[in-house]
């Protein structure tokens, strides 16, 4: 195989065969191909495409190319959800601890946050003495006695994600359905779970803005886990507007611990019990009706907030602070920032919002950016709202108050006061499983 001629071929539309793609894999993760003839190959995918078959078989290509997570040692069902990432997006700290407090076993493995978007492992981290870095025995040790553990994926898992996704991030590549799909798909395959739940985002903070393209994402993931011999589905949910109040890592965390108590914002509430709902359904534990109630009660009970302390605690966190979230890093410096004027809230764009939050600290521009865990925004009027002149849209927090000119600016930006907002939201668009799409 040349992947010159690889390349010929897929320019012109033709279909790759599982032994080329495996050659191309293998051949570039050894670094027998150079980036550009990689490159030349994204670019010609990302304009004719890839069938099922071919993305399915790139998948496994890829989720072979380096080490895989043995769970064997965790009894039960082993559940995982992935979220296509967002602002404000904290489900995994609530959703996780809830349906372990009901038996179900999650072992995830969790990545940081770029650019807009947060990450759950720099959420977590902002809890003093937490580490996400913990060898696999005992990773699973920690699964089996609490419930849920989260960690960072090991070095060599996966590498051809990581090759790929670099090169893909500086050659326009990234936003293609069949390398999206390959991507999180293989990394949720090497992870090793039994059960995965998808939480597709849509919406002008997602990397798919129309329901449409959300949707034909979510159908080709869950083929693919379905292939793969897994129990999988996915939600459709909002990404227009920021989930929760809170973004920012410690400010986060406490909105998660706030939401398990029952006491949390009605949409990251309801968007958590939905998936929690879903990957209760997948692990057996009844209809999605009566899976719904159960995550229901438990959050009323407050069940997942002790789960979430032994997971800090196992951890080598401080666990005192899930107790008393007052005890959580919180940046020195508040400004309260002023609606301009009076209306409704009729757009936010939340990918401002997620650059606002990271430009007073609390997010990375680059991968070695360090964090600043008690920076970031709470904010105080979301879509729908109506405002007056000089109202409360947000409170910023920053250990530099320098940072808040800037910020203040990107997120005016974001917010468009007007007329009466056109349309009520919705959360949760879509279900999507083997059988197909239900809308709501
Ligand atoms: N998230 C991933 O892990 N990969 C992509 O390609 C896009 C989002």
């Amino acid at each position: 195989m040349r992947m010159y001629d690889l390349i010929e071929k897929k320019k012109r539309g033709g279909v790759l065969n599982r032994q080329e793609i495996h050659e191309m894999v293998s051949g570039y993760v050894a670094g027998e191909i150079p980036d550009y003839q990689m490159s030349a190959m994204m670019m010609a995918v990302w304009f004719q495409g890839m069938n099922r078959q071919e993305t399915a078989d790139l998948t496994m290509e890829m989720a072979c190319s380096g080490d895989t997570a043995d769970l064997s040692s965790i009894e039960g069902i082993k559940v995982d959800k992935h979220s296509t990432g967002g602002v404000g997006d904290k489900t995994t700290l609530i959703i996780g601890p809830l349906v372990a407090s009901l038996g179900v076993k999650m072992a995830k493995m969790s990545g940081r946050g770029l650019g807009h978007t947060g990450g759950t492992l720099d959420k977590l981290e902002s809890i003093p003495g937490l580490t996400t870095v913990i060898p696999g025995d005992r990773f699973c040790r920690i699964v089996n006695e609490v419930g849920i553990a989260v960690i960072g994926q090991s070095g060599n898992m996966v590498p051809a994600d990581k090759k790929l996704y670099a090169l893909r991030d500086v050659t326009a590549t990234v936003d293609s359905l069949p390398l999206i799909a390959s991507s999180i798909m293989s990394k949720k395959l090497a992870a090793g779970s039994d059960a995965i739940v998808l939480d597709v985002k849509t919406g002008s903070g997602a990397f798919m803005k129309t329901l449409e393209d959300s949707v034909a994402l979510a159908r080709e993931m869950v083929a693919i886990g379905n292939g793969a011999g897994k129990k999988c589905c996915a939600l459709i949910t909002d990404m227009d507007v920021p989930l929760g109040n809170a973004i920012g890592n410690a400010m986060e965390v406490e909105e998660a611990v706030q939401t398990l108590r029952g006491q949390g914002p009605a949409d990251l509430t309801e968007i958590c019990l939905q998936l929690a709902a879903n990957l209760l359904f997948l692990a057996g534990k009844g209809t999605i009706e009566q899976c719904g109630s159960m995550a229901e009660q438990a959050m009323r009970e407050g069940r997942g907030v002790r789960v979430l302390a032994d997971m800090v605690k196992a951890q080598g966190g401080d666990e005192s602070c899930i107790y008393d979230t007052g005890k959580l890093a919180r940046a020195p410096f508040r400004r309260e920032v002023l609606a301009p004027s009076d209306g409704f809230i009729i757009h936010i764009d939340t990918e401002g919002c997620g650059i606002a939050s990271a430009m007073l600290g609390a997010g990375r521009t680059k991968k070695e950016d360090s964090i600043d865990y008690g920076a970031g925004i709470f904010l105080h009027k979301k879509y729908g709202d109506a405002v007056r002149a000089g109202d409360v849209l947000a409170e910023f927090f920053a250990s530099d108050e320098r940072l808040f000119d800037q910020a203040e600016k990107r997120f005016l930006q974001s917010y468009v006061i007007g007329g009466l907002p056109s349309k009520a939201r919705k959360l949760v668009y879509a279900r999507v499983t083997e059988e197909g799409a239900v809308y709501f």
